[in-house]
């Protein structure tokens, strides 16, 4: 016996998930390794391989290693890396930042060297290479001097083009720093060399694993009087509308979990490419829970990296980008 049921009083989602191939059709938001960037944190040395004890599968690596990582990278289809550079020696100005044999300018040249069509960002700061590890050259009142950092960072930015980078990613959150990085970059004849400004990064309790793999953590205070409030969304606004007019390239919101809201209000607001730094913290969360058996891993980290895109960003900076690029081939 049939039912006659009034289907027209009701919609039938359920028609378009019977298969696999059904599902796949009618998909809005795809993954691809060539929007993910992959973050590399290079130190001194040869044969360097040491694990980072809070981000399970991501390690410390010397440049030789780096390249390695560079050919499985190229070789996986992912858009490009990031290279944080750990110095041997850090000074109160950091001053391995912008030299040309410092580690991120000599990681640069043997990646490129290796593989020229890989693209290769820098991250433009100077905690890693600080004494203090701050973001710049510190007053006596203990804060960091605005105007001062950025001429450093223009001449980090510089040193990394120089060494061959493709494009410069300032991380500080110093006011006027892209403008001073553009103008630099311009006057050196690299006027080619696109910028992608950290535009919304917040100052956040997800960078703790980070700080322990790139070795920065501020010896003193916090970083609360140079990067965001995770509590504005409007400042946000702002902060990327004027990486904007300084001559941004690209604008990232950092962190991504945590901030969809802003990665969905920039996405509508600004036309410019937009990026999301899926942070330390948030891979650890997942590696945890994962060991922790609590959750299922492929399905767990696809579906997150999958919000992130859904959210608006175009471009994702993950520690997740080598194994979702298998995955997802
Ligand atoms: C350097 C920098 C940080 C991150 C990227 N660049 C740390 C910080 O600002 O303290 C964080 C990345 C991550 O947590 O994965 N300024």
């Amino acid at each position: 016996m049939t039912t006659t049921r009034a289907t027209e009083t009701f919609r039938r989602f359920r028609r378009l998930r019977s298969s696999e191939a059904m599902r796949s059709l009618v998909r809005e938001t795809r993954l691809s390794p060539a929007g993910f960037v992959y973050p590399l944190f290079v130190v001194p040395g040869e044969g360097v391989r040491t694990e980072i004890a809070s981000m399970p599968g991501q390690y410390q690596i010397s440049i030789d290693e780096a390249v390695r990582e560079a050919e499985e990278v190229v070789s996986l289809g992912i858009g490009g890396v990031l290279i944080f550079g750990l110095p041997s020696a850090k000074d109160e100005a950091g001053s391995e930042a912008y030299a040309s044999d410092g580690i991120a300018q000599r990681a640069v040249r043997a990646l490129k060297t290796a593989q020229p069509d890989l693209l290769v960002i820098t991250d433009v700061c100077l905690c890693e290479y600080t004494s203090h590890g701050h973001c710049g050259i510190i007053l006596d009142d203990g804060s960091v001097d605005n105007d001062r950092t950025i001429d450093l960072l223009a001449q980090v930015a510089v040193s990394h083009v120089e060494a061959g980078a493709d494009l410069v990613a300032p991380s500080d959150m110093m006011d006027g720093r892209v403008a001073a990085i553009r103008s630099a970059l311009d006057r050196s004849g690299f006027e080619s060399t696109p910028i992608m400004s950290y535009a919304a990064k917040q100052a956040s309790a997800f960078y703790g694993p980070f700080r322990v793999a790139a070795e920065s953590a501020p010896q003193f205070g916090d970083r609360r009087g140079y990067q965001m409030d995770p509590a504005n969304s409007r400042e946000a606004m702002r902060e990327i509308e004027s990486d904007i007019e300084e001559g941004a390239d690209i604008v990232m919101v950092k962190p991504a979990l945590t901030n969809l809201d802003l990665i969905a209000r920039a996405r509508e607001r600004f036309d410019l490419p937009l990026a999301a730094y899926n942070v330390s913290g948030e891979y650890a969360m997942l590696k945890a829970a994962v060991a922790a058996g609590y959750l299922e891993e492929e399905r767990a980290t696809l579906e997150l990296l999958t919000g992130i895109k859904r959210a608006g960003a175009d471009i994702i900076l993950t520690y997740h980008a080598k194994e979702a690029a298998r995955w997802l081939a």
